[in-house]
């Protein structure tokens, strides 16, 4: 019913039309109409609405279509396949099912918003609608399960590089799975694993990348520390941007399946944003801080400290300010 409403207003866009029409037209009860557009107008629809005149559509979120996707895109495999979705709980679960059921190597599912984003250990990602692009690729890489971790390092350099070719210059790579931009989080990777302690069956690479949001789509806590394009005062174009993703994330995948990981550790190296930096590792039941010094041939960052080298595996870590 919803989409109905809102077929009817972009009809009459820039034109009142009452409450009474709406519910005559589309067989709805007045008051129904009146849920369904506040619902749109949380969504970033702008309806302006008078109780004399009833509701004008003004403007609507610009969405993401698959074939103007698919069309604009130069890579051969990645996002050949799209699945697309208003609504998801979260694109990796749709993924992994998609995968379950055989869905090929490449296979972009991408919603316009989750209602349960799920980022690393397990923070929820806050995913509104229209306001970034929430996706998952279906990977089947021929790689030793132990490899896996290294491809969040790939999606973060594959990520850099387009968030950067679209403005966002002084972006960097925060270890393991964040692209920050002064400090704030711009993207979350999250990779999900399925296979055994052999062999890897597929992987789902969930990306989130922070476009229209606003603090005020925020919850108050998240609200220092998040950033999007709005945020920063850069326009872009959805589709466009993840045309650049799917191009570069393919282009690094078919470089480790051929050369390893080595190419990407040292592009991985000039993106940071943490290197050189102090850091606050709280990791596995230990806190301790040092100096991020570098990421090792496994993908673990190296933390100078006061006592010597130590290897990070897991866990959080901070960048402190100087
Ligand atoms: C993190 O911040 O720890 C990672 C966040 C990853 C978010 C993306 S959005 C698309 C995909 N679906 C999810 O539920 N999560 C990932």
């Amino acid at each position: 019913m919803r989409e109905a409403i809102f077929n009817f207003l972009r009809k009459h866009q820039n034109e009142f039309v009452s409450g009474q029409q709406i519910s005559e037209q589309l067989g709805v009860s007045r008051t129904a109409v009146w849920k369904h557009i506040r619902a749109l107008k949380q969504k970033g629809y702008v309806i302006e609405s008078y109780t004399k005149k009833g509701y004008c559509l003004r403007e609507a979120p610009e969405l993401l279509s698959p074939e103007g996707l698919e069309k604009g895109l130069s890579s051969s495999e990645f996002g050949r396949h799209i699945v697309y979705r208003e609504r998801v709980d979260s694109t990796n679960n749709v993924a992994k099912q998609m995968a379950d059921d055989g869905a090929p190597e490449g296979t972009v599912v991408i919603a316009e918003e989750q209602t349960g984003g799920r980022g690393r250990l397990s923070r929820s990602f806050h995913s509104p609608f229209a306001k970034g692009l929430w996706f998952s690729v279906i990977l089947r890489p021929a790689i030793p399960p132990m490899e896996v971790s290294k491809m969040t390092l790939l999606a973060a350099v594959a990520l850099a590089r387009s968030l950067r070719a679209h403005g966002l210059s002084d972006c960097g790579i925060k270890w393991p799975n964040d692209i920050l931009l002064h400090g704030r989080k711009l993207v979350g990777i999250l990779t999900e694993l399925n296979g055994s302690a052999e062999k890897v069956n597929y992987i789902i690479m969930g990306i989130g990348v922070n476009t229209g949001v606003t603090a005020s789509d925020l919850p108050e806590e998240l609200q220092d520390i998040v950033t999007s394009f709005a945020m920063e005062g850069v326009s872009v174009q959805r589709q466009e941007l993840l045309q650049t993703i799917l191009l570069e994330l393919e282009k690094l995948y078919q470089t480790v399946c051929q050369e390893g990981f080595a190419p990407i550790l040292v592009q991985w190296r000039a993106l940071s944003c943490m290197l050189g930096q102090k850091v606050a590792v709280s990791s596995i039941g230990r806190t301790f801080t040092g100096t991020a010094a570098d990421i090792d041939d496994d993908g673990n960052l190296i933390v100078e400290t006061e006592g010597g080298l130590e290897k990070v595996m897991a866990g959080d870590v901070h960048v402190r300010p100087v």
